[in-house]
């Protein structure tokens, strides 16, 4: 049986682990997280690389043939240093859909809701680089939600200054580029409006995980 493990700081997660439980029913999927240090968003990449690396050591211990970093801030800043300390070990990592956004977006304009150290990370900026030079892409502060829907007060965040901001610049493609964000999707959708496209990933981390399971003959089935 094959076995995929999945990491968040927090219960960013969940809905990932979710997702993959639906679509990989023969999967034993392990999740870990790291409430001692949670939020990773507001931290210096030394930390977030470090504690990435002690928070996955369970799912190295209890030999997951693949581990998804369901955590954009610990894919932005750690993934490289993770997979060349563990070569022999399959990781899929979970960044902001810039290229999916810059290919659906009409207005030339997207947004781009995620932490501090994701906005922050080297990854995301060649990302951007890369994928949206073209574009104007708004980074509206989101820098507590994290905090916020880790400690139960998911429905009291106030999205409106986000929203306000795409609104009034007319983005009309908004990526949760934070697993936590998940968590309030349906509200950020509502808040956005029809006209706005709302991206997160875990369809795509379904695709490429299968992708990886029936390309690599060693992997149990
Ligand atoms: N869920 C994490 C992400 O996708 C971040 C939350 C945190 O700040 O730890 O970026």
């Amino acid at each position: 049986m094959v076995k995929i493990g999945v990491f968040d700081s927090g219960i960013g997660g969940q809905a990932i682990a979710d997702k993959l439980h639906d679509l990989f029913p023969a999967a034993k999927i392990i999740s870990v997280n790291d409430s001692a240090n949670v939020p990773y968003g507001n931290r210096h990449r030394g930390s977030i690389i470090q504690m990435t690396e002690d928070a996955i050591k369970p799912l190295i211990k209890k030999k997951c043939d693949v581990i998804v970093i369901a955590c954009n801030t610990a894919t932005t800043n750690a993934i490289d240093d993770i997979r060349k300390k563990h070569p022999s070990i399959h990781f899929v990592g979970i960044e902001p859909m810039i290229k999916p956004a810059a290919k659906l977006t009409q207005t030339k304009t997207i947004a781009v809701f995620a932490t501090t150290g994701t906005l922050k990370s080297h990854r995301y900026h060649q990302l951007k680089h890369r994928w949206a030079s073209q574009l104007v892409v708004l980074e509206p502060d989101c820098s507590q939600w994290a905090t916020r829907i880790e400690n139960g007060e998911a429905e009291r965040i106030d999205i409106h200054s986000a929203i306000s901001e795409v609104k009034r610049w007319n983005a009309d493609v908004i990526v949760l580029g934070c697993t936590h964000y998940h968590h309030i999707k349906d509200r950020i959708e509502r808040a956005a409006g029809p006209g706005i496209h709302v991206l997160e990933p875990s369809d795509a981390i379904g695709a490429r995980l299968d992708a990886i399971l029936s390309t690599n003959s060693e992997l149990p089935e």
